[in-house]
C-alpha cells in the first residue's frame, strides 16, 4: 500500500493519488478545526522556509506566511526586485544556496520547468505557488471549500469552469477534480480549450476514480445541473494588456451574472473564484475596463459575486488551512497529523 501522505514535492496536482489527495484534505480540515478551537498545535519549531516568487500574490504568499507563524516557523519572502534569481543567478545555483539554507521552498513563478528544477537541486522540499502550467495549493483550496459547502460527498458533485480555460487554475481543478473522482466540466470557446495532454491525461485519471471530464464550448451542456460554478480573471498575470480586446468578445458568454446562474437549473448552485476578481469597478483594472471597453466586472457580474451563491471568501480563507496541510505534511512526516498515514 502506498503511503496517504503525500511525496516531498507538490509540482503539480498528480503528483498525489487519490488516497493521498484525500488525506491531505482531511489533514487541512483538521487543522482548520484546530485553529478555531483555540488549539492549534506547533508543527513547525524551528523551521525556516523560503518564499520564492517572481509574481505578484496577495492569497498565496499571505497563506504561507501566516501558516509558517501559526506553527512557530520562520520563513523570508525573496522576490527578482530584492534578489538575483532569475537575473544574475539561475534556477539552479538558486536552489542549491535556499537547500543549504531553508527546510522548505515555496515557489511562484513563470515556467513550470523551473519548479522541477528547483526541486531536483534544492535537496529539500519544494512547493508550487503557481506556475504557468499548475496551481496545485488553490486546487487543494478548491476542493476543500466544495466539501464544506455541499450535502454530498465530492465525487457525488459537480463543477463547471467557465472563461478562458487554458490557465493552471482551470489545469488543476480539471485534474485535482478528475483525481477525486468529481464531474468536472469546463465550457470555454474553442480557441481557449486547455492543452489537449491536460484533457487527455484528466480523462485517464476520471476513468479510473469514477470521475468524469467534458470540455466543451455548449455552455448548456457545461452548466446544467451543476453544484458549482467557477471561474477565473479572462486575462491572466503576464499576459499584455492589450489582450483584452480580443479576449472580451470571445468570453463574454461565458461570463458569470444571474443568467447563468439560472442556466444551471439549480438554485442552490454555489460560485467560487480563486481571486483577485474583476466584478465591480473599484480596482484599477476594474476601472479601465469600464471606461476602456464599457464592461462592468468582467468574469463574474457583481450581483453574484456579492451573492449568496458566492463563497469565495471561504475559497480564499482555506488557502491558509491547505496550504499548511501541504507544508505539514512534508515537513512532519515522522508524525502524522491523521491516524493511517
Ligand atoms: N488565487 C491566488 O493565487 O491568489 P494570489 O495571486 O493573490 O496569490
Amino acid at each position: 500500500m502506498t503511503s496517504l501522505l503525500p511525496p516531498r514535492h507538490l509540482l503539480e496536482d498528480s503528483d498525489l493519488t487519490r488516497e493521498q489527495l484525500e488525506h491531505q484534505l482531511g489533514v487541512a480540515a483538521h487543522l482548520k478545526t484546530e485553529r478555531a478551537n483555540g488549539v492549534e498545535q506547533q508543527r513547525l519549531i524551528g523551521k525556516t522556509i523560503a518564499l520564492l516568487f517572481e509574481k505578484p500574490s496577495t492569497r498565496t504568499r499571505a497563506a504561507f506566511e501566516v501558516a509558517i507563524d501559526e506553527q512557530g516557523g520562520h520563513c523570508t519572502y525573496i522576490d527578482p526586485a530584492s534578489s538575483h534569481v532569475g537575473v544574475t543567478e539561475s534556477i539552479e545555483d538558486t536552489a542549491i544556496v535556499l537547500g543549504r539554507l531553508y527546510d522548505g521552498i515555496a515557489f511562484r513563478g513563470y515556467a513550470h520547468n523551473d519548479v522541477e528544477a528547483l526541486a531536483r537541486f534544492a535537496g529539500v522540499p519544494v512547493w508550487n505557488g503557481l506556475t504557468d502550467r499548475w496551481h496545485p495549493t488553490q486546487a487543494l483550496a478548491d476542493l476543500l471549500t466544495m466539501r464544506e459547502h455541499a450535502a454530498k460527498p465530492l465525487e457525488q458533485l459537480a463543477v463547471c469552469f467557465l472563461g478562458d480555460a487554458r490557465d493552471n487554475v482551470a489545469n488543476s481543478l480539471l485534474t485535482s477534480g478528475a483525481l477525486i473522482g468529481m464531474d468536472v466540466r469546463i465550457a470555454c470557446p474553442d480557441a481557449l480549450r486547455p492543452e489537449d495532454d491536460i484533457i487527455h491525461a484528466a480523462g485517464r485519471i476520471a476513468a479510473t476514480s469514477g470521475g468524469r471530464v467534458l470540455v466543451t464550448d455548449d455552455i448548456d451542456q457545461a452548466v446544467t445541473g451543476a453544484d458549482f460554478l467557477y471561474t477565473d480573471v479572462w486575462v491572466s498575470m503576464g499576459e499584455p494588456r492589450e489582450a483584452w480586446a480580443e479576449r472580451i468578445p470571445l468570453l463574454r458568454p461565458y461570463r458569470i451574472d444571474q443568467a447563468m446562474v439560472q442556466r444551471t437549473g439549480n438554485p442552490a448552485v454555489k460560485v467560487l473564484h480563486c481571486l483577485p476578481a474583476i466584478h465591480d469597478q473599484n480596482s484599477q483594472l476594474g476601472h479601465e475596463l469600464f471606461t476602456g471597453y464599457g464592461l462592468d466586472g468582467a468574469e463574474v457580474s457583481d450581483d453574484v459575486f456579492r451573492s449568496p451563491h458566492s463563497i469565495v471568501f471561504d475559497q480564499a480563507e482555506n488557502r491558509l488551512h491547505t496550504i499548511k496541510a501541504v507544508m505539514l505534511c512534508s515537513l512532519n512526516r515522522s508524525q502524522p497529523i491523521l491516524d493511517g498515514a
